[in-house]
């Protein structure tokens, strides 16, 4: 196996912006392979450590922050906590779980930026960039919209068009405008620090070069940024949010370190160093993150999704290089993006699963199980609700749960619940058993590459194995006709399942668990850090592992059966803003102020609708008589996909009394009944106590 050059694994998952809720897409993407990875090497006795934190710095969080109207480290500390109980409750088995505002990051991440500084690495460039006058401070990428040069879309953002996903700059937009004071921005000059990732182009190519193993969806990526020919990456900017640039370094240059910082891509990944700090001081050794990643003989691995891959790839290495004391990853087994019912996951609208709602329906173990099948290895995979209830019923319960079922029943009614002896094994016996043997490298191979499919496809072909040894061998018969037989399927059946209790470890460590304890089998290495260092691991599981004599516990169920109606609950969930999550449409904003004299031509009256009827031939139109007190009017109204004409009639209202008659449709409008209209473009009548026809002022 590849990890023999090698005598530590260091283990990262990208730092999930703490700017809302994990979802399902974060978990195909980086958590879950990592977790498989991790838990697997445990077992195998590697010795691990795996780091994920909170990214709380950049502009995304800002711009969210803003939106809310909260202060930027108030919207971290709400999602930190959020995002840090789902992964737990989702079973990862992190080292150490940190978070980009702790004060031990921003000294690592300033220490690299100084030391990058000192080699004379970075390059500054002044330019004018858009300022916002009123506000005080540059307008990086999401603080600026303008109309997009390519197709008019009037609200494109400073760094891209979402509308014909042109990418853009700020300078770029006609028109544009600050989202933070709506000011008309001005040219200012500004003075960057930049990381010439151009000058890393050869070693950068060469090292890739040594890595023809990767994956091809990240070699390709990789390659076509290459061929294009790497760029220079400002890795400061003007924002009041991130980790301010070291003023030491700045005053040097003679430049105003002050509102300067560093771009949150250049201290995220540093932030897996961060997190090992911070995991090394909790055991009591503050220097023990050094090996993990400045040793040689460290495999370090990047778990990320696709959009990461130009950092982890590219930038970060090139950081690492540049500043020379670290080593450089083994890999980056990046996964490709998971949809969900055959639709683009889309947080906006709703079209997620969130890990923290999905933990208050279901187990942990199903998700990772049904999941892990369906990743995202090699191309965009699609999610959906109908295959996971077939994951779980025909695999999990089916096949698993039945077979651990009906062999721990069989051992409770014909074996005292006691492992039998095996005396004189048949030829099936025999084959199990050694088919059982090649298990663990069978699986191993795969999660030690990456292949989390195939891995979790080769545990569930054992659970397999069992049950097709078990219905071959008809220890129903044999009980009566050859009660040593039958004691000879019950003693492979269940080393058959102390096997799985092992090697399911990695996908399904919370049902793993439940079944040793159902077996009473200890001793196993946990795949949790600093967990018990049990004798039997990875490489012993394909043995047989309960003595004969050996007392089992208690059996039970596995896994229940997932009904229809709850999987179609969960879709319908879909598509329905998530909790906590409700993106506002903004208010309409107030029109230009009017003078009293404004005010005071317009007529409005109160009156009741005593007629109502749908306009022929029109989608919208209802055509009411309102009476006035003094006098009925004809009033045609856009209201007919909201209101039932029927349901108006009696209905107070209040209305425009003076406006212009107008003809619409061929038959005239007298008037206008005024509405209340909310953000979701719901309507509501105005009512009051008033007679008919009093005035409204
Ligand atoms: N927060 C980033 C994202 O969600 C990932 C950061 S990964 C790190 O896309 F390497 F920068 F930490
Ligand atoms: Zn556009």
């Amino acid at each position: 196996m590849a990890s023999s050059a090698f005598n530590r694994i260091m283990v990262t998952a990208a730092l999930p912006y703490a700017n809302g809720p994990v979802h399902l897409g974060h978990l195909a993407g980086a958590y879950l392979p990592a977790d498989l990875f991790s838990r697997f090497q445990r077992m195998k006795g590697e010795d691990v450590v795996f780091v994920c934190g909170s990214d709380e710095m950049g502009v995304a969080i800002m711009v969210r922050a803003r939106n809310e109207g909260i202060d930027p480290q108030d919207l971290v500390d709400r999602y930190h906590p959020m995002i840090e109980k789902a992964f737990a409750g989702f079973g990862m088995s992190f080292d150490h779980y940190g978070r980009t505002t702790s004060p031990i990051h921003a000294e690592t991440s300033q220490d690299f930026f100084r030391t990058l500084a000192s080699k004379d690495v970075f390059a500054l460039k002044t330019e004018e960039q858009l300022y916002d006058p009123e506000a005080g401070i540059f307008l990086a990428d999401r603080f600026v919209v303008g109309t997009c040069p390519s197709c008019g879309n009037e609200n494109a953002y400073g760094d891209q068009c979402e509308k014909c996903g042109s990418t853009l700059s700020p300078k770029e937009l006609i028109n544009p405008r600050s989202t933070l004071s709506d000011a008309t921005p001005e040219l200012r000059e500004t003075t960057h620090f930049y990381l010439p990732l151009g000058d890393f182009q050869g070693r950068l190519d060469q090292w890739i070069s040594t890595h023809p193993e990767w994956k091809p969806n990240v070699l390709g990526q990789v390659r076509s940024w290459l061929n294009d020919g790497l760029k220079d990456r400002a890795i400061t900017r003007d924002v009041p949010w991130g980790v301010p640039v070291p003023k030491d370094v700045a005053d040097e240059l003679g430049i105003d370190a002050e509102g300067k910082v560093i771009y949150v891509w250049f201290d995220a990944p540093i932030g897996y160093i961060s997190d090992t700090k911070e995991w090394a001081l909790k055991q009591g050794d503050p220097e023990a993150w050094k090996p993990y990643w400045q040793a040689d003989d460290t495999r370090l691995v990047h778990f990320i999704g696709k959009d990461n891959i130009v950092f982890h790839c590219l930038m970060f290495p090139a950081m690492l290089m540049a500043h020379g004391d670290y080593t450089l990853p083994e890999n980056v087994p990046a996964n490709e993006f998971l949809n969900i019912e055959g639709e683009k996951l889309s947080t906006s609208r709703g079209w997620a699963v969130w890990l923290h709602e999905y933990l208050e329906d279901f187990e942990p173990d199903l998700l990772r199980y049904a999941l892990a099948t369906m990743l995202p290895e090699t191309k965009d995979a699609d999610f959906n609700w109908s295959e996971f209830q077939t994951r779980v019923n025909s695999e999990l319960a089916d096949v698993l749960g039945n077979f651990v079922n009906r062999t721990l029943t069989f051992a409770a009614r014909f074996a005292d619940g006691k492992v039998p002896e095996l005396v004189h094994p048949s030829a099936a016996d025999t084959a199990a058993l050694q088919e059982l043997a090649t298990f663990p490298d069978r699986i191993g191979k795969a999660y030690d590459s990456y292949r989390n499919r195939e891995a979790v496809f080769e545990t569930m072909a054992l659970a397999r194995l069992g049950n097709k040894y078990f219905n071959d061998t008809e220890p129903w018969h044999t009980r009566k006709s050859d009660p040593q037989a039958c004691a000879n399927t019950i003693h492979v059946s269940l080393q058959i399942c102390a096997s799985l209790s092992v090697l399911m470890e990695p996908v399904l460590p919370f049902s793993a668990e439940k079944l040793r304890s159902m077996l009473r089998l200890d001793g196993v290495r946990a795949s949790m850090p600093a967990g018990v260092q049990g004798e039997i691991g990875w490489d012993q599981a394909g043995r047989p592992l309960l003595s004969p004599g050996h007392e089992l516990g208690e059996p039970g169920i596995l896994f229940t059966k997932i009904e229809d109606d709850v999987i179609e609950e969960q879709k319908a969930r879909l598509g329905a803003t998530p909790e906590g999550q409700e993106e506002e449409s903004p208010h309409e904003p107030v029109k230009d102020v009017i003078t009293y004299d404004d005010f005071a031509k317009l007529d409005f009256r109160m009156g009741t609708i005593i007629e109502a009827e749908e306009m022929p031939k029109s989608k919208k139109l209802v055509k009411t008589i309102v009476d006035l007190g003094f006098e009925k009017r004809q009033i045609l109204a856009g209201i007919k996909e909201h209101f039932e004409p029927q349901a108006l009639i009696g209905k107070r209202v209040a209305v425009v009394a003076n406006l212009a008659p107008r003809k619409m449709m061929g038959t005239e409008s007298q008037g206008m009944i005024l509405m209340a209209e909310d953000r979701e473009g719901a309507l509501f009548l105005m009512n009051s106590d008033g007679e008919n026809g009093s005035v409204i002022r």
